[in-house]
């Protein structure tokens, strides 16, 4: 019996009208789909952005990824991806098909680069299908340009080291903010700090019945969601006063 395909699908930000034309078709065909989650029983966004597109919600199966952190917690991770890699390799090895659900683009800051690299190193074949990042949602939402003519782009996640994040700040005209709940009270002093308080823009639930925009310094110093994502333009006339 020939091994089955394992699918990586990115399902976009929020809206489910985002999936690509080949997401939905993988999605209708494969045997399994793999719904991660942080905690056992709760359903995740992402399967709650593909929901309309599965008739037969039977082949979808659960999956644990805890929500710890990686540079503290790396071990405790690794055997986590391993468990789950040996657990979707017996899937395959019986000839189904397996798709892999994630939120936004597989390749932007995604659990499933780790389970798809152990997958990888056994041969299985492996396929990607993109997905819209959050990122560029929120700038097409917006109707803000991500970057025009010479301009960088720089893309930091507010878990990384802050003097990573600081130089990445310096460094470009436009930059993305991710994972930005993580410390959202250091970057507003950093925007302060650079004069860039009216530079940014973030919003919460990126398509969702629950998005939200923020362009205010002091909101961005309070309590604001996990799914949030911040862009700073520092030459572009993000909101007229
Ligand atoms: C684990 S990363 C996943 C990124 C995802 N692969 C992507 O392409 O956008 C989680 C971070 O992505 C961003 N994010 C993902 N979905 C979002 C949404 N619907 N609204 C706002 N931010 C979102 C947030 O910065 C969040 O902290």
């Amino acid at each position: 019996m020939s091994k089955g395909i394992f699918y990586g699908i990115g399902v976009g930000p929020g809206d489910p009208d985002l999936l690509t034309v080949k997401a939905a078709r993988v999605l209708k065909e494969c045997d399994v789909v793999i719904t991660p989650t942080k905690k056992m029983g709760t359903d995740s966004i992402a399967f709650n952005i593909v929901k309309p597109h599965i008739e037969d919600l039977s082949k979808c199966l659960e999956m644990n990824f805890p929500m710890i952190s990686l540079s503290a917690e790396r071990e405790k991770l690794e055997i986590q991806w391993k468990r789950n890699a040996d657990e979707i390799e017996d899937l395959l090895n019986q000839g189904k098909d397996v798709a892999f659900i994630t939120l936004g683009d597989p390749m932007v800051f995604s659990t499933y680069s780790y389970v798809m690299e152990y997958l990888l190193d056994r041969e299985i074949e492996v396929v990607t299908l993109s997905g819209i990042p959050s990122f560029c949602n929120l700038a097409a939402q917006l109707n803000i340009p991500l970057t025009q003519g010479e301009e960088s782009l720089g893309v930091v996640a507010m878990t990384q080291p802050i003097e990573e994040i600081r130089q990445i700040l310096d460094a470009h005209k436009n930059i993305v903010v991710m994972k930005i709940s993580a410390n959202n009270q250091l970057m507003a002093e950093e925007l302060e700090a650079r004069g860039l308080e009216k530079s940014f823009v973030l919003v919460s639930n990126i398509g969702m019945e629950t998005q939200k925009v923020v362009t205010d310094i002091n909101v961005l110093k309070g309590k604001i969601p996990y799914l949030s994502t911040m862009l700073i333009k520092k030459d572009y006339p993000l909101f007229k006063d």
